[in-house]
């Protein structure tokens, strides 16, 4: 499950190996999905440089494109398939360009035979445990010419590694995301990742230390902790633990963490939040569901009431704190009258933002085979009802921060040419006068909309 320094090694020596053959060329990575699949396509890219391709993003001028892909809805697989058709045409034009495809989609099973013959101009195809062999596996995909899988089939306890010491490409110069656990155990009933992720595993707190430490040495100023339930994070510390000890290096920088899953939000993570300067304060904590049935029909570990209680103690013990989260409607089965439960915990707690998904089948897991599909026009419905109740609540929200100074790390200008940062809490905040991009800035806040704040940049 830890892959060996060996085998490490070995990738090392294959991506010197290919270096003379890419000089010259270029590589790129589009990934999709979430932050754990974007921390993924940074080492990815990390792997590429390392072989010897200059990193890209237009992809008119790649050699290697590789496309790191999500399964988590419906809509995102299409998405990508839309991506994969218009590679068609860049490889009529350019017979020698290597297309290749990873990450979740990559790695379900009922895909894999089914995207290499539908799309016979993708070269190679490898699962999410055979991220740290790229090298490898591009050298393969040179030699013979031939479509080829890297892909295994064990069972989920089995499925998944954790390598150390694989290169990795930062897309941002003061931003990092850090992953410090991966996979899932909790199968909720309608979720893929669980299948496609493998079981969950732990790094050492000592290489997340080194790592995080090294990031602020550098001169990171927002260091971003991962993991698909991040707090189920059981290392040889556990994750309140590992997190102070995150936020104790020398230096101005934020740590911040995603996804946490209520199941593991324990009183001692919401005190390290309150206490630790440096822990940003936003707490993601998706609740999927304000009905106690259908929670129960999603597997979901926790119940309505145990779900309030720990959001309204983040509210009440963190100052400022932003809570968000992210929730299903049209469950398979869901009523009218649980849908308004869970708009009613939508107002009881108060989101500062909330991710609303329409409930969309994946193959393979339980919630596939229930019964009692909601229709796609009722759970548009619902979807922009509970839309419309939290876009008057983030509006209020964000009317509370009038007149107050928040601490902003610029992000540089916005596509308009405003310049624009995020706040602790991971609002965006724009602002007057230009702040050097990655720096912090105190911002007096006096406008409020439902999704960004602005102001002025106070000395
Ligand atoms: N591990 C995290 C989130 C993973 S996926 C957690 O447990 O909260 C991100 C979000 O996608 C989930 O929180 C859920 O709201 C949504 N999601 C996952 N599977 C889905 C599906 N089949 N249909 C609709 N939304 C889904
Ligand atoms: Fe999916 Fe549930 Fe695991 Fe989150 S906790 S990744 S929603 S199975
Ligand atoms: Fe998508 Fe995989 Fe992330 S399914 S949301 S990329 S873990």
């Amino acid at each position: 499950m830890n892959v060996t320094q060996q085998e490490i090694k070995e990738q090392a020596e294959i991506a010197l190996s290919l270096r003379a053959l890419f000089a010259g060329k270029k590589g790129m990575v589009r990934t999709f999905g979430c932050q754990q699949n974007e921390a993924d396509g940074e080492r990815i890219l990390g792997e590429l440089a390392d072989c010897g391709l200059t990193p890209t993003e237009e992809l008119s001028e790649a050699d290697v494109v590789i496309l790191n892909t999500c399964a988590i809805r419906e809509h995102a697989e299409q998405r990508v398939l839309g991506i994969i058709g218009s590679m068609k045409k860049e490889k009529e034009k350019r017979p020698d360009m290597l297309i290749g495809m990873c990450g979740c989609m990559a790695q379900e099973r009922h895909r894999q035979d089914l995207l290499m013959q539908s799309y016979p101009f993708v070269d190679f195809l490898f699962g999410t445990d055979r991220h740290h062999r790229v090298p490898e596996i591009l050298r393969e995909a040179l030699r013979s010419r031939k479509q080829r899988q890297f892909v295994t089939d064990l069972p989920h306890n089995e499925f998944g590694v954790i390598s150390e010491g694989t290169p990795v490409y930062r897309d941002s110069d003061y931003k990092a995301k850090v992953s410090v656990m991966y996979g899932c155990n909790n199968f909720c009933s309608y979720c893929i990742v669980p299948y496609v992720r493998g079981h969950e595993r732990s790094r050492a707190s000592a290489q997340v230390l080194e790592e995080v430490g090294s990031l602020v040495q550098a001169g990171y100023k927002d260091i971003m902790l991962l993991g698909q339930n991040v707090n189920s994070y059981r290392g040889d510390v556990d994750f309140p633990t590992l997190l102070e000890k995150c936020a104790s290096f020398e230096g101005d920088y934020w740590v911040r963490f995603m996804t946490s899953h209520p199941k593991d939000a324990s009183p001692a993570l919401v005190r390290v939040m309150a206490e630790q300067p440096k822990v940003a304060k936003h707490f993601h904590l998706p609740f999927q569901s304000g009905n106690d049935r259908i929670l129960s029909a999603m597997n979901r570990k926790y119940n309505r009431e145990q779900y309030l209680e720990k959001a309204l103690a983040i509210k009440e013990q963190v100052k400022d704190v932003s809570l968000t989260s992210d929730v299903i409607v049209g469950f398979p089965t869901e009523t009218e009258k649980e849908f308004l439960d869970t708009v009613e915990l939508v107002k009881q707690v108060g989101f500062d933002m909330l991710y609303t998904f329409i409930y969309s089948p994946r193959k393979g897991t339980v919630a596939e085979k229930m019964e009692g599909r909601i229709p796609h026009e009722e759970q548009v419905r619902r979807f922009s009802y509970l839309s419309d109740v939290q876009n008057e609540i983030a509006q209020k929200n964000n009317d509370a921060f009038l007149g107050k100074v928040l601490t902003v790390l610029s992000e540089g200008v916005n596509e308009k040419g405003i310049p624009t940062g995020r706040s602790s809490g991971n609002k965006i905040v724009t602002f007057d006068a230009p702040v050097l991009q990655g720096t912090f800035c105190k911002v007096k806040i006096d406008t409020a909309r439902q999704y960004a704040l602005s102001g002025i940049v106070k000395d």
